[in-house]
């Protein structure tokens, strides 16, 4: 049984107080920082599609693994069904990450689509019916790299984002501390285009959930611009522009716009993001570069010149495996061993980053402990 304080109690009059009383415009004034066990300002450990380097990626499982392992936040992708409800994968093609492939009932949705200006073969979530996806189970997206994930194949199902919500704030009653939410709208332009327009319903899910008010465990995160300004006047939690290693965002580019990633990441760049966001989420390499052969080279301003614009930095994605890591990180040619990982770590949190995404988050608390008792 659930014990209610009277703190909680009037903790949770005064949100839905908020919730009937501010209007729909409004800013995100005060960002959530964490275990409050940890040193105010402490990096956060976002763990990356769950705790993805363990268990089948976006399965309740993997969020369950990552804040048990100890993960701020837990960090679910957005696409939608055909019948409009939220559901968790990376990306809409689902052929990688679930059995539909064997389902022969379903062979003949199997379809070539341009999704962000680029033609993609597969089966697509906007197809499927929440119903139906729900018949489908989860695989793992890299068995050549993680085999041992294999062990959970056909297991889990697609959860909603709603699951994913209520997940949270069961596991946050019983670990005794918030577990966040980060979720990212995958592909909003293309999901706006077909009539499955993301925002509207993560905006519903949220303020249902009592998580649409400053300082709620919250960041909303997109590769797109458009869709964060628009949410800049329907959320008050902190939004965070996704800035890729190299390209432009899909909007730009779908509006002609000749605007990339890498004019974002300069100084007006950043400071027109600090109009609707709250910080970026980088590749890291856009924070230690690597060169032609796969090396790190010196480090860029970005965390700095970030700060300047007053945006937090929370770079992605931090992976144990030698085969996500710089050359000069990898401890063999074995793209399945683990390698150096702690030492990028250390970089990024001596950078001052805010957060790191991770597939790992045990890797990531356990380096962040290091790095906070040694600093
Ligand atoms: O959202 C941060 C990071 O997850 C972005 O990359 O492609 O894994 O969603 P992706
Ligand atoms: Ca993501």
């Amino acid at each position: 049984m659930v014990h209610i304080t009277k703190a909680r109690l009037a903790a949770g009059l005064l949100a839905a107080l908020f919730l009937v009383s501010t209007p729909a415009a409004v800013n995100a004034t005060s960002d959530w920082t964490g275990d409050t066990k940890l040193r105010a300002g402490a990096p956060l450990v976002i763990g990356h599609r769950g705790a993805s380097g363990y268990r089948p990626e976006h399965t309740l499982a993997s969020y369950e693994l990552a804040a048990r392992m100890g993960a701020d936040f837990i960090e679910p992708d957005l696409v939608s069904t055909k019948d409009g409800v939220l559901v968790v994968r990376h990306e809409n093609e689902i052929g990688g990450t679930t059995d539909v492939a064997k389902h022969a009932e379903f062979a003949d949705r199997k379809k070539t689509k341009t999704i962000d200006g680029a033609p993609l073969t597969g089966w697509f979530t906007e197809d499927f019916t929440l119903a139906e996806l729900k018949t489908l189970r989860a695989v793992e997206r890299l068995p050549q790299i993680r085999g041992r994930n294999t062990l959970y194949d056909g297991r889990y199902q697609i959860p909603t984002f709603q699951e994913v919500l209520d997940l949270r704030g069961k596991l946050s009653r019983e670990l005794h501390r918030e577990i966040g939410v980060y979720p990212e709208t995958k592909h909003p332009t293309y999901f706006k285009g077909i009539g499955l327009d993301l925002n509207p319903k993560l905006v519903a899910a949220l303020t249902a959930g009592g998580l649409n008010r400053p300082g709620a465990p919250v960041f909303v995160q997109s590769f797109e611009v458009g869709n964060l300004k628009s949410l800049k006047h329907q959320v008050a939690v902190p939004l965070i522009q996704l800035i890729d290693a190299t390209g432009a965002p899909a909007d730009f580019v779908a509006a002609g716009d000749k605007r990339t990633y890498d004019d974002l990441v300069k100084p007006d760049g950043l400071k027109e993001i600090a109009g609707y966001a709250s910080g970026i989420g980088p590749a890291g390499t856009r924070i230690i570069p690597v060169d032609g052969s796969g090396n790190q080279t010196t480090a860029t301003t970005l965390v700095a010149d970030a700060h300047k614009a007053r945006l937090k930095v929370h770079p992605w994605t931090v992976r144990n495996e030698n085969n996500f890591l710089p050359v000069n990180l990898r401890t063999s040619a074995d793209v399945t061993a683990y390698g150096k990982v702690w030492t990028l770590l250390d970089q990024f949190f001596k950078q001052g980053v805010d957060g790191v995404f991770s597939d790992n988050p045990d890797t990531a608390v356990a380096a962040r402990q290091e790095f906070l008792d040694n600093n």
